[in-house]
């Protein structure tokens, strides 16, 4: 095991919410190093490509000098090897998540101790009470339908204009 602890966030971050930034935030206390790492989630069909996640994840990270971002094409297990963590951070909102989240905690242990002789745990973070309704699929709804308003109280604003450019693009 390394002395230092590196921890991962992975996370589909479609587009990043002030809930996941509270995450990193946290994490980042909590940890040498955290690396935020855009992954592929099966079940979603992002809206924004994987250039734009990790950019906007460098935008709001930049003031926190222990938060690396990238990308990764593979399962999170692999990635958390790759990099030498032994944690995976996950936010959980409610008891949904955290059902949500507790085979994929287990799952991931198995691949990285069976697979590759490696020990990976996971932490969740429970979000805090500001942020309890986030979720990017809220807040790609709110900007699609013009409600700017309510949608910056979900997004950093060092992204926001990106995030609006990026979904008009898409029409
Ligand atoms: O932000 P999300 O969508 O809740 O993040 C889910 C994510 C991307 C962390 C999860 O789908 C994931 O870990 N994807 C990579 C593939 C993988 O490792 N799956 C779990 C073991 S089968």
């Amino acid at each position: 095991m390394s002395t230092k602890r590196i921890a991962i966030y992975g996370g589909t971050f479609d587009p990043p919410t002030l809930g996941h930034l509270d995450v990193i935030r946290r994490g980042a206390r909590i940890f040498d190093k955290l690396v935020v790492v855009v992954l592929n989630n099966e079940a979603k069909n992002p809206v924004f490509n994987v250039q734009s996640r990790v950019n906007m994840l460098r935008k709001i990270t930049d003031d926190l000098n222990n938060v690396e971002v990238a990308a990764f094409d593979g399962l999170l297990a692999q990635f958390a090897v790759k990099c030498g963590a032994n944690y995976s951070i996950r936010g959980v909102r409610n008891g949904f998540d955290v059902e949500y989240e507790r085979p994929m905690f287990d799952l991931n242990a198995q691949i990285a101790e069976e697979e590759y002789n490696h020990k990976l745990d996971t932490l969740f973070i429970p979000t805090s009470l500001a942020n309890f309704n986030t979720s990017s699929s809220f807040v790609r709804e709110l900007l699609a339908g013009k409600a700017f308003k309510v949608a910056s109280k979900y997004v950093d604003k060092r992204i926001l204009n990106d995030v609006v450019e990026l979904i008009n693009s898409k029409k």
